[in-house]
This record gives structure tokens, sequence and C-alpha cells, in this order.
């Protein structure tokens, strides 16, 4: 009988785990009060091969709340054979919207000692008309008001390079970064941007006591210092570490539902 409540509590822990990679969260922030500026939509870290979240729902979420860019802070594939799957994914809610990205360490880990491999990746991202900026500036223009958007490669498995990726910035404007790694914060000399999109630690992923999600799986820094989701400050510039959309290892989630970030930017 004991055996038999066990067994139940597990299958519907497990149940609810599976269910919670599928409750989608739409989280939303305003740094200008007044719901003016420049309207973001943030994703991160899709993971293609293990999502529980379909690329129609996230077309449907693109419709209703209108962004004027999406930016997507990487971890899409974790191997080359997904490439077309992710593609399609991607496309599904990108048509016709100002998409803009950045790589994460999966993307070089399913392309390690394969360069040319990421390259015709990134060239086919941009054959659907997606951005894909490593250590490289470009320009959003809402309301006659500009915005750099600013690209900075991984900390772990890229080549990050502040001094280059600022090189294109225009005076005067917001600095707005997106990076896959948030740890890539700590290593920048205070406030040169204003704010940086990131993701990689989905969150923890799966709640665990004591912190032990992070402090078993992961070695990053800002986890370690308790700085693990949502709007963060540090070094003076606002960080947000977003949940993600899709799964790490197992497709399981536990107190951390996928998230799309919704944001406006004065
Ligand atoms: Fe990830």
């Amino acid at each position: 009988m004991v055996l038999a409540i066990v067994l139940l509590v597990i299958a519907a822990f497990y149940a609810y785990m599976v269910f919670e990679t599928t409750w989608l969260k739409i989280e939303r922030l305003d740094f200008s009060k007044k719901g003016t500026g420049l309207r973001i939509m943030h994703l991160s870290d899709l993971h293609v091969n293990m999502t529980g979240i379909q690329a129609e729902r996230v077309r449907k979420a693109v419709k209703a709340e209108n962004p004027d860019v999406i930016l997507i802070s990487g971890d899409y594939i974790n191997k080359p054979v997904y490439a077309a799957d992710f593609l399609r994914y991607l496309h599904t809610f990108t048509r016709g919207r100002r998409t803009i990205m950045c790589l994460g360490n999966h993307e070089y880990k399913a392309f390690r000692s394969n360069s040319e491999g990421l390259q015709n990746f990134i060239r086919e991202l941009e054959a659907i008309q997606v951005e894909v900026l490593i250590n490289k500036a470009v320009t959003v223009e809402k309301d006659g008001r500009k915005y750099n958007i600013i690209g900075i490669d991984d900390l772990r498995r890229g080549s990050p390079d502040i001094d280059k990726a600022l090189d294109g910035c225009i005076p005067g404007a917001p600095k707005i970064s997106i990076t896959h790694n948030p740890d890539l914060v700590l290593s920048i000399p205070g406030n040169i941007v204003d704010y940086m999109f990131t993701g990689h630690f989905h969150g923890g992923q799966i709640w665990m006591p004591f912190n032990l999600e992070f402090t078993l799986l992961r070695d990053d820094q800002l986890c370690r210092m308790g700085i693990k989701r949502g709007l963060q400050r540090v070094n003076g510039i606002r960080v947000y570490l977003n949940r993600g959309l899709g799964n790490s290892v197992v497709p399981l989630r536990f107190l951390s539902r996928p998230e799309i970030l919704i944001c406006t930017i004065p």
C-alpha cells in the first residue's frame, strides 16, 4: 500500500514536471512607465529538440503582443541535425518581424570542430531575414527614436569582444545588448551598456532545495551569487535572465515555467 502511494506520488510529480514545460508565462517589464517606447519580445534557450512550446504558440504571442523587435539570446540546437527543424520553428513566428539574435554555448557545441557548418547555419538564418549579431551592433528605430542593439558572443564557447561589439553604436541612443551567458556582465567595466538580455540558466529549470540545481549542475558565477532569473542590476547594468522556452538535459521543469518577456524601453 505504502509503495503504491509512493509510486503514485512520483508519477504525479513527473506528470506535473512534463506539464510545466508546456505552461508558458508571458512576463512583462516597462522601463518607460508609460508603455511607450521600443516594444521588445525577448526569447531565449529555445532548445528546439527539447521544448514543450510549439512554434504556433509563439506565433500567436507575437501576433497578440505586436513587438517592434524580437531579440533571442542563444541555445537553439545541440546537434547540426536539428538545424532544419530550428529554422522551420523560428520562421513560423519571425516572418515579417525584425528579429535579432546571438549564439549560445549549444550552437558552438553542436558545430565544434566544424566552423564551416556553423557559418552555413548562420547563412541559413540570414536567408530567413534573421540578423545574427556576433560582436556587432545594429540600430532599430521607433517613432523617430533610435536604439542600439548589440549582440555579444557567448562567454564560454564563443569569443566575446565588447569593444568590437560597441564599435557600430550610434551615440546618444540607448544601448541594449543581447548575450547568452549573463556572467558576461561581470567582465564588463560597468555601465557601458544600459540593458542586457540573457538566458542560459533556465531559471534553474528544476527547482531543488538549498540551491542544489545550481551548485550541482552549474559552475557559473551569478547563480552562485544568488542571481538566477528575472531582472537584476549588476555593474550598473539592468540585466534580464530569461528562463527560456525549451529545456536542457531532461524535458522537465519544476517551478521555472517557460517564458516570453515583453519589455518596453523608453
Ligand atoms: Fe540553454
